[in-house]
């Protein structure tokens, strides 16, 4: 790793700091605003619990937004986000250590490049796909970096304010997922969480956190919830207690897997592909490779036989089918990490994107990131559990879930029907209308690149995603008093 991978980059070259000459001009607006707004209000009888700072500052940066990413009612919620700058022994200082930051791998090539690991220059060609134009958009990218990405995209978007005041959201990025797995073999509670407590502190000495009790912060996590909620006397998976305090608690966390039951404050956001496009048209020629390829087997797995039983157990029973079945491309992952195919980004899409079907079954938790690189790949995910999409991914995949994908019941690990049997029921016209959704869901489950420009706001990613739904679920939060999830299903 280079020391400029090490470095905050606040400084960017891009016009994402607010422009003066713009803000002199949008002030005579700004008050004549302000002014329509108090006749308004002064007018109208107060219905809901309204605040007038809150509404003038929409005002203004709706004159801000109003050009920018306009489809889907972007521009009808305009809002924007405020980053902290956290001491760096939350974030930047865990990475110049990272050959500790995780008991199992030196996650040194995986945090570099703001957390999108290695290039991958080849990938087109070695899917066969002829060569990308320009900067290749491929990346080994590490299945639980999404919160170093994430906080990457932030510091360079549109709807970033270095204002406070102006803030709808504030942003903590806090690398919490490296940090926990750092500390997976520490024995001393205390210990294991010290950093969680000392973050707590923090945002109880920050004065926005007050407006509106932490509402209107959030976190993201690279790692799936269960990491972060150790209970008092229950069983210890190396988890530290960062999502029981009672400060986070207030907060929303984006996470990539989501606690079912205690979860109200957690939203699942995409796991990370390979695919970090940075102009509209890679994402579209992409798009449509991927509509044109033809797909000779009928389904496919990846994935390792996981010992024990429960969820895990069906692994096994998914291995036994797909060696029987001639329509079946199994990639099994037997060797560990790098002397196996299926940790080979281009082996895991060229086996997806040359298949119909891609069997997702639950491994050491509910979710995979294995869903979202199917889904990059145009191959329709097969769910075991409703817990492995349907239940996490509320603001980015369809509320009714066949309309991209199948479910097979496997709960307790059975799976009491043929897979092979079950696919090729569904009639052609539907597994058409299924893979073009899944396609035309790519955008939006996809990490765009950090450094992508503004000019190119087509495509709406998973953080454009992520932050706009928070912003009108924190709006409902704050404004109904109400601190109950009303996106995501609770269970
Ligand atoms: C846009 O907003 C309007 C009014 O709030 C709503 O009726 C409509 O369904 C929204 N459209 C989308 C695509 O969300
Ligand atoms: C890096 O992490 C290891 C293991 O946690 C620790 O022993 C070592 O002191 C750390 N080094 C620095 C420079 O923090
Ligand atoms: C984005 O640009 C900054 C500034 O030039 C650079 O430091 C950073 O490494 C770039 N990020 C990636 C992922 O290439
Ligand atoms: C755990 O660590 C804390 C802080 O370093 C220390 O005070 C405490 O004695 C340790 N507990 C055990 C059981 O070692
Ligand atoms: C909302 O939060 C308050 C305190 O933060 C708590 O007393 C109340 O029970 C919560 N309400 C719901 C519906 O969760």
């Amino acid at each position: 790793m280079t020391e400029k991978d090490k470095k905050p980059c606040f400084s960017k070259t891009k016009e994402t700091q607010p422009n003066s000459r713009f803000y002199n001009y949008t002030l005579f607006i700004f008050i004549s605003l302000t002014t329509w707004f108090l006749v308004l209000f002064l007018y109208l009888p107060p219905t809901v619990p309204t605040n007038s700072k809150q509404q003038n500052t929409h005002s203004l940066h709706k004159t801000k937004n109003l050009n920018s990413i306009n489809n889907e009612n972007y521009s009808h919620t305009p809002f924007s986000v405020y980053i902290y700058n956290l001491p760096p022994q939350f974030n930047f200082d865990l990475l110049k250590n990272c050959s500790h930051l995780n008991i199992y791998s030196n996650m040194c090539p995986h945090v570099a490049n703001q957390g999108l690991g290695q290039p991958l220059p080849d990938m087109a060609t070695d899917l066969g796909l002829g060569s990308d134009s320009g900067h290749a958009p491929w990346f080994a990218t590490h299945q639980f970096l999404a919160e170093m990405i994430f906080h990457a995209r932030m510091e360079n978007h549109l709807f970033r304010t270095w204002d406070p005041s102006r803030a709808t959201l504030f942003y903590v990025p806090f690398y919490g997922g490296l940090h926990a797995s750092s500390k997976f073999s520490e024995t001393n509670h205390t210990v294991r969480d010290e950093l969680a407590v000392r973050l707590e502190d923090f945002l109880r000495s920050q004065p926005w956190w007050d407006r509106h009790q932490g509402k209107d912060h959030f976190m993201v996590l690279g790692r799936t919830s269960w990491d972060f909620m150790r209970t008092p006397g229950g069983s210890d998976f190396g988890a530290n207690y960062l999502l029981n305090l009672p400060r986070v608690r207030k907060m929303s966390v984006m996470t990539v897997e989501r606690h079912l039951w205690k979860g109200s404050n957690q939203h699942g956001i995409p796991y990370p592909s390979y695919f970090h496009p940075s102009t509209s048209q890679q994402m579209l020629t992409w798009q449509q490779k991927m509509r044109q390829l033809r797909r000779p087997h009928l389904f496919t797995f990846i994935g390792a036989p996981r010992k024990g039983v429960g969820k895990a157990a069906i692994r096994k029973e998914l291995i036994r089918q797909c060696g029987e079945s001639t329509r079946c491309n199994l990639v099994a992952c037997i060797n560990t990490e790098g002397s196996s195919k299926c940790y080979k980004p281009s082996e895991v899409i060229k086996a997806m994107s040359s298949s119909e079907f891609c069997l997702q079954a639950p491994g050491d938790s509910f979710t995979r990131r294995s869903t979202f690189d199917s889904v990059l790949a145009g191959c329709i995910p097969v769910f075991f559990s409703p817990h492995t999409a349907y239940t996490q991914y509320g603001w980015f995949l369809p509320a009714d879930g066949e309309e991209y994908s199948v479910y097979i019941d496997g709960e307790k690990g059975n799976v009491r029907v043929k897979i092979e049997e079950e696919l090729l029921k569904i009639p052609r016209e539907r597994v058409e209308r299924m893979r073009n959704k899944v396609i035309d869901l790519i955008p939006r489950v996809t990490y765009k690149h950090p450094n992508a420009s503004d000019d190119d706001a087509e495509f709406k990613d998973a953080v454009d995603v992520t932050i706009a739904a928070l912003a009108k679920h924190v709006q409902t939060i704050i404004l109904g008093g109400k601190n109950k999830s009303n996106n995501n299903q609770i269970l």
